[in-house]
């Protein structure tokens, strides 16, 4: 098929290179010059592994232009949807679908792939004039040409059964169960999927608040065992400082306030996001407690992407510990092995930057900070993500998420 993807962003980049790689004729357009350039030379935006391989096969076409989609069957709208101010902004959403009413032929069909609330796409179709289908994404960063070449299920919102047909067919290939849905079915069935892994996360961390009161407790054995029960399962049960990233946090928002306006308060995605919210106040709590004291200390942040295997930092729960840190007064040195930021002095490497502190705090789980218990010994340790083995460490100087404060849980290392 000859397909359009408007918005080169994570969602359009990969959907568009994965497209390509499938033999299908692929053109991507962003308003964004610079970032269109850089496409061309086969430079990717953003760290993504896999991605600088199928950008070298150069198999999609760039442009600014909206013209180059004129002979297109289908166009994607990936562009992104921010949450500004509690809600959703869908401008970016509507001036492409009116862009899109002006150039394609009239009967190509619209497909919305931007996270979008319940009746969006509908009005996306009234705006382009064309037939639309809902079709969201669920990759996730780090991971996301697997998870477009193999999801666990396609989810295509249509009223038009050819317009959905056709849809179908582009995804054949991944041989993943289709589910053929309304289009508001297709909208919320995101927001719904991303809301209750954002709960599970949050539930998870409470449980690690109460282990942490407890004697000889760990929320890394609870959640195992509670995994085990099929129905639970295991995934989404690693406690730690807390969801970030570009969907949980937006995209939870985002569906709270949409259902609030409509006369329906969701009290657990709510109460989510506030137990998310207190995380990074937890933590840096917990490292005065240990520390006595926080104004004037070094302290050495292990991490800043919002999750290991990308260089993202948006709504990273890493930048604010670094904030509340630098707030109480201590000075803060972080290293990362992707992500840069501007919020503290970084450094180029892990062992120089536990060297220059007193005091390490692990706020992301990259592979590399695993295995490191006898290069902080003599440090005050924090780790937010439990990478590290507690038998290991010394625990007068020694805090984890979800690891009881008092008892015999682990040795004195
Ligand atoms: C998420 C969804 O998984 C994906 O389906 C959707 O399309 C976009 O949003 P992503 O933001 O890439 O993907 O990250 P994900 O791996 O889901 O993690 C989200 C956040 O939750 C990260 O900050 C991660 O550290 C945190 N998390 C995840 C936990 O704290 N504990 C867990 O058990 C799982």
């Amino acid at each position: 098929m000859r397909v359009g993807v408007v918005g080169l962003g994570y969602v359009g980049l990969i959907t568009a290179l994965v497209l390509a790689e499938k033999e299908h004729v692929v053109v991507g357009v962003d308003v964004d010059q610079g970032k269109v350039e850089e496409l061309r030379c086969n430079r990717s935006p953003f760290y993504e592994p896999g991605v600088e391989d199928l950008l070298a096969k150069n198999r999609v076409t760039y442009t600014t232009d909206y013209s180059a989609l004129g002979e297109v069957d289908l166009a994607f709208i990936a562009v992104s949807t921010p949450t500004v101010g509690g809600k959703i902004y869908l401008d970016h959403v509507f001036s492409a679908a009116k862009s899109l009413g002006e150039v394609l032929r009239r009967e190509a069909v619209v497909v919305v792939k931007s996270t979008v609330v319940p009746g969006t796409a509908r009005k996306v179709g009234e705006v382009s004039g064309r037939r639309v289908v809902s079709n969201p994404e669920f990759l996730r960063e780090g991971n996301a040409i697997n998870d477009t070449l193999h999801p666990d299920r396609v989810v295509v919102g249509s009223s038009d059964r050819e317009a959905g047909d056709r849809v179908e067919r582009l995804w054949e290939f991944t041989g993943s169960p289709v589910v053929r849905t309304s289009l508001e079915e297709a909208e919320l069935v995101k927001y719904a999927s991303n809301s209750f892994l954002a709960v599970k996360v949050s539930f998870i961390n409470e449980m690690a608040n109460l282990c942490e009161a407890l004697p000889d407790c760990d929320v890394e054995v609870v959640a195992r065992v509670m995994g085990m029960d099929r129905r639970i399962a295991p995934y989404f049960l690693k406690a730690g400082l807390g969801f970030g990233g570009s969907c949980f946090p937006k995209d939870t928002l985002a569906i709270s306030n949409f259902a609030r306006e409509r006369g329906e308060d969701l009290r657990l995605v709510e109460a989510a996001i506030q137990v998310n919210q207190l995380r990074p106040t937890r933590a840096v709590e917990s490292l005065r407690e240990m520390m006595g004291g926080l104004t004037g200390r070094r302290i050495c942040i292990l991490g800043v992407a919002f999750k290991p295997e990308t260089d993202d930092t948006r709504e990273s729960v890493a930048l604010r510990v670094i904030q509340t840190l630098r707030g109480e007064g201590a000075e803060v040195v972080v290293y990362d092995p992707r992500a840069r930021t501007r919020e503290a002095r970084q450094v180029d490497s892990r062992d120089q930057c536990i060297r220059e502190a007193e005091a390490v705090v692990i706020a992301t789980e990259w592979g590399e900070f695993r295995g490191i218990e006898d290069s902080l010994r003599g440090k005050f340790v924090y780790d937010g993500r439990r990478v590290l083995d507690p038998s290991r460490m010394d625990r007068r100087y020694f805090r984890a998420v979800g690891l009881s404060r008092s008892g015999s849980t682990s040795g004195q290392g």
